[in-house]
């Protein structure tokens, strides 16, 4: 069963009786088992993974790399290979761009990307189109920040290479049909390149029956240090990609006529890697599996539904996207600037993000600056929702 009261009190930023943080989608809070887990790293037997001949470094190489396979059956890869740690999705979504897709695309190939992307799955693209000839074409959104899926199928031809969506938008919390979408893509031989960012913390993700070729999230935002990321890869299409950053430990030999690279994931992996980040994403993901999620989920949508209605009643508020898939949800008032909106809520302690979310073509496309996002985590609660109501209230009367 899903306790509201004994999931708050194991996160100890949110012990402020004040603070009201509705801003989840861009950094969640950290469960005292992750804080405990970071200190552990270091304290209890501290040593680099995959490097030197004692027991300290054996020891944290054997909780780094059970960290990969706790991953591996979160999201259920095949092989813990296919687990590549990262900084983060951004730079997952990098790797992918230069390994896999600069050394494949030619000038005429297409690279279709969603118009609602974050910018993390738009630019990199962009610096590879430019790199190789290669063309990015955008997949339009309807106005309630969905993929319009007749474009998609129009678009859709044996020119097109990669297609990079997100599972969930950022701005919005739209989900995405992505399993329609992968199906189609294959069809033509295209390979799909998913950003759940936003997807991996309110849904179970199955990457086998997904058929996703890349799935890439952070650390962060599912409860874990920042620094840590995941990008999941089909093992034949990371086996065929070359390295991408070089250093110690990626290679099986070095000399100066030449060098040879080491396996998955090694040959992903230069430098000394996150290893508390890595070990404390294994303790958050433990730690939620062992919640009952889709009570959590239930308790979400709850407390958004909440906040819909009751802000549905406020004058000049326009809600941007759908409001039904996840725990984060945008609006605008009309005549009032988010940015002022955002800094009155902050004076009554309220956490929310405006502004234009990393995400400038869905505003251009909607023709809108930008929004206020509240984003509801498993620790908010009902009192949380009524705070923001009565300050958000207030901030209209205000100004
Ligand atoms: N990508 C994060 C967000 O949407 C930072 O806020």
């Amino acid at each position: 069963m899903f306790d509201i009261d004994a999931i708050r009190r194991q996160f100890p930023a949110l012990q402020v009786p004040a603070a009201v943080y509705l801003d989840s989608a861009a950094t969640a809070q950290k469960p005292k088992v992750v804080l405990d887990a970071i200190q552990s790293a270091y304290q209890q037997g501290h040593a680099n993974v995959h490097r030197g001949n004692h027991q300290l470094t054996a020891n944290a190489t054997a909780a780094f790399e059970a960290a990969r396979k706790t991953v591996q059956h979160f999201i259920n890869a095949t092989f813990s290979q296919e687990i590549i740690w990262t900084r983060g999705a951004t730079e997952a979504l990098n790797l992918i761009a230069q390994s896999y897709a600069r050394p494949r695309l030619q000038p005429g190939d297409i690279i279709l990307v969603g118009e609602m992307e974050h910018h993390a799955n738009i630019v990199p693209w962009q610096m590879v189109a430019e790199q190789t000839g290669a063309t990015i074409q955008k997949i339009p959104m309807s106005r309630d920040c969905q993929l319009d899926m007749a474009a998609f199928d129009a678009l859709l031809t044996d020119k097109v290479k990669i297609v990079a969506v997100a599972h969930i938008t950022n701005v919005t919390g739209t989900r995405q049909p992505i399993e329609t979408l992968i199906q189609k893509a294959h069809e033509v031989g295209a390979i799909v390149v998913v950003d759940g960012a936003q997807g991996i913390v309110h849904e179970n993700v199955d990457v086998q029956a997904l058929d996703a070729d890349f799935y890439v999230f952070s650390g962060h935002k599912l409860f874990a240090p920042t620094g840590i990321g995941v990008l999941y890869g089909k093992k034949a299409l990371l086996d065929a990609m070359p390295p991408w950053h070089g250093g110690g430990k990626m290679v099986e030999k070095v000399s100066f006529s030449g060098t040879t690279f080491t396996g998955l994931p090694g040959k992903f992996e230069a430098g000394t890697p996150n290893i508390s980040g890595a070990v404390a994403l294994s303790t958050a993901i433990q730690w939620l599996s062992e919640l009952d999620r889709d009570g959590a989920e239930a308790h979400i949508l709850t407390l958004k539904d909440k906040a819909i209605a009751a802000l549905s009643s406020l004058d000049d508020l326009r809600f941007i996207g759908l409001q039904t898939h996840s725990g984060v949800f945008s609006f605008v008032i009309d005549g009032i600037h988010y940015q002022d909106i955002a800094m009155l809520l902050d004076q009554q302690n309220i956490a929310v993000r405006a502004g234009n979310h990393c995400a400038h073509p869905l505003c251009d496309a909607l023709n809108i600056a930008g929004t206020i996002r509240v984003s509801i985590a498993l620790y908010n609660t009902e009192e949380d929702i009524d705070k923001f109501i009565a300050a958000l209230t207030k901030a209209c009367d205000l100004l």
